[in-house]
């Protein structure tokens, strides 16, 4: 049995968001949501099995792990080892090219490199279909992350049946996403948090179910068109209407700040000069802005002074998930 593993997976940005669980244990959602792979961001993940230690070891760049989020990742690595039919404790290193838990996903691409470094590890022979159904219970996010490209997440009936296939690949349609680095700390209130939030007291939770039905039939439209317009009105329209849910909760929250507000001013008056370009944002402040290459420099020149060009990150389809050893 090979006992070691090394893998590197990228974030993705969800174009029609997952917001919500119909099965917490498993994280099945409660709708379907496609996302973008980025290649900008990504996790490298080594897990090595080993008879000879007593308890898991995880880092997280360089510094040992502690606490719930040592515990979230030795809980997901009981579930390998229960499909490996193996006991060991594992050493797990982990370097993120992502800032954490900024809303950059970086738990998709986290547990997207853990399930795969972890079960090659283990001994398991997995699929990307079984590597996404893995993923995904570790973060929802991280289905998608298995695949480059554009991916779809089928919410599915059960474990079985609820993973990611890919869309279209990387090398699809030449795409840029600016990440907007407004505010790099930790978020106060987590996803899954604000999803449970948001499904239990928001007044719009049964609308927004439907509204992505119509959203992603849109959205696949769009990718298969190349219709950069129409790709971009759904994913701004798909973000507002899930931030809506927060706002609209019992007690209300919200991932904005100051910054991200002004971000999508800035992005607004771009569009109303005629440039192309819409934004998009997750659960924490940094906005992405979808744009096409041809108008990139135009979108940078007029962010950087509000900005900077260090908080200023461009992006492109990124690949999925890959060994390194
Ligand atoms: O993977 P989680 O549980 O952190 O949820 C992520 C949810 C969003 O990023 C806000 C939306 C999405 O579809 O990725």
């Amino acid at each position: 049995m090979k006992n070691h593993a090394k893998a590197r997976a990228h974030t993705n940005i969800a174009l029609v968001k997952y917001w919500g669980k119909a099965n917490e244990a498993l994280k099945l959602p409660t709708t379907n949501s496609l996302s973008l792979t980025l290649d900008r961001f990504y996790t490298d993940t080594s897990v090595t099995f080993d008879e000879q230690l007593s308890a898991d070891q995880i880092s997280l760049n360089g510094t040992a792990l502690e606490g719930p989020a040592a515990r979230r990742i030795a809980t997901f690595l009981d579930l390998v080892r229960s499909q490996a039919g193996i006991s060991s404790k594992a050493q797990v290193t982990t370097v993120n090219n992502v800032p954490t838990a900024a809303g950059l996903a970086s738990s998709a691409s986290g547990f997207a490199a853990l399930a795969a470094a972890a079960s090659r590890a283990s001994g398991l022979q997995l699929d990307h279909k079984q590597l996404s159904r893995l993923a995904r219970r570790g973060s929802g996010s991280a289905t998608r992350s298995i695949d480059g490209g554009f991916v779809e997440w089928h919410k599915g009936f059960g474990d079985r049946t609820s993973f990611a296939t890919q869309v279209a690949p990387a090398d699809y349609w030449n795409l840029n996403v600016i990440a907007i680095l407004v505010n790099q700390q930790q978020k106060q209130i987590s996803s899954s948090v604000g999803m449970q939030r948001s499904q239990t007291t928001s007044p719009y939770y049964r609308e927004w179910e439907k509204l992505c039905k119509h959203d992603l039939k849109k959205l696949k439209m769009a990718i298969s068109n190349r219709d950069f317009s129409c790709l971009g009105t759904i994913a701004e329209e798909n973000a507002m209407r899930m931030h809506a849910l927060t706002l609209s909760a019992a007690p209300d929250f919200s991932y904005f700040d100051a910054d991200s507000l002004k971000a999508m001013q800035l992005i607004h008056q771009l569009r109303a000069t005629g440039i192309p370009c819409y934004f998009t944002m997750d659960a924490g402040p940094n906005v992405k802005v979808l744009v096409e290459p041809e108008h990139l420099n135009a979108v940078l020149a007029a962010l950087t002074p509000a900005f900077g060009a260090n908080q200023l990150v461009v992006a492109a389809p990124g690949p999925g998930i890959q060994y390194l050893t």
